[in-house]
């Protein structure tokens, strides 16, 4: 079988190496396409994989249409926002994703931010401390606990809200459960999302639920751009000199909020789970799942069933 590995942003070479290994060892054959520019070469390239590793790559309908030996895509990662489920489903290719692996990198980043933002973006002026400040985490899935592991190594008190997990999950992590979001925004002083891009959270990080936070509250945002209303968050950033939005994944309105100076600040390219170790986790997962299912079939991480 050929296994094709499609990053517009590259695997770390140790991740690809172990990826090689598994991938070659189960007797299967290895491509590589790093850091393409155009989809015709991602088209071109997929015409005889049957297996297809990528990241936030996007797999589209015309990806899997020129994709007619494709039987299953791993997503090295958490989100499967960029891939459509409706094709892969329709063309009869299981998609999977690599749920935790890269969980930890994107709260290390987390955290980092954090210092970042309450230090003032290390301008030399007095900053405040995290520990003792309320920490509200939304979504509370392998990212959400990672984070609010670490936050309690900083003092921090750490609160979460997530739709799906019940609240005795949340609390026995040693975590306070709120009972809506805008509760976690109400009483938070910083609040880290951590929610999938869906119709439904689309847009839900609004000016109604960002100003419930008091005076001085921070949003870190190492999920999705997409979840951001970034419109009605410029408008609110404008009337509420006090607030700060920090986060990984450049903003379509990028230039807009870079006017809110000292406020605003976002990495130049997204790189929650850019680290060796998240890489090599997510892509070596990706390379045992694919092996697993041209083996036995395994396919324990669906996500189009
Ligand atoms: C994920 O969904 O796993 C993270 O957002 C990482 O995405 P990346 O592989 O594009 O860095």
């Amino acid at each position: 079988m050929k296994v094709l590995i499609a990053t517009e942003k590259p695997f770390a070479a140790a991740a690809v190496e172990g990826i090689r290994k598994e991938v070659e060892g189960a007797g299967h054959e290895l491509a590589l396409l790093e850091k393409y520019t155009e989809t015709a070469q991602l088209l071109d390239a997929v015409k005889d994989a049957d297996a297809l590793i990528i990241r936030s790559d996007k797999a589209t309908a015309e990806v899997f249409e020129a994709a007619k030996n494709l039987k299953i895509i791993v997503r090295a990662g958490a989100g499967y926002d960029n891939i459509d489920l409706a094709a892969a489903t329709a063309h009869n290719v299981v998609a999977e994703n690599t749920p935790g692996q890269n969980s930890n990198a994107v709260a290390e980043l987390v955290l980092g931010m954090l210092v970042y933002g309450v230090r003032n973006f290390y301008n030399g002026k007095s900053g405040s401390e995290l520990m003792g400040k309320k920490l509200g985490i939304l979504a509370f899935g392998n990212v959400g606990r990672n984070v609010a592991r670490i936050a309690k190594g900083f003092g921090m008190e750490v609160y979460a809200f997530d739709a799906f997990c019940p609240k005795d999950v949340i609390e026995a992590a040693g975590v306070k459960a709120v009972d809506n979001q805008e509760a976690l925004f109400e009483t938070c002083d910083i609040v880290s999302l951590h929610i999938p891009a869906t119709a439904e959270t689309k847009n839900s990080i609004n000016y109604a639920l960002v100003n419930k936070m008091h005076k001085g509250g921070i949003l870190i945002n190492t999920a999705r751009k997409e979840v951001i209303n970034e419109a009605e968050l410029i408008k609110l950033m404008g009337e509420r000199e006090d607030l700060k939005f920090i986060t990984d994944i450049k903003p379509d309105a990028d230039a807009d909020f870079a006017k809110f100076e000292g406020r605003y600040f976002s990495t130049p390219k997204k790189m929650g789970a850019q680290t060796a170790e998240a890489n090599i986790n997510a892509g070596i997962a990706a390379a045992k799942q694919i092996n697993a299912f041209f083996a036995n079939g395994d396919t324990k991480f669906q996500v189009n069933k």
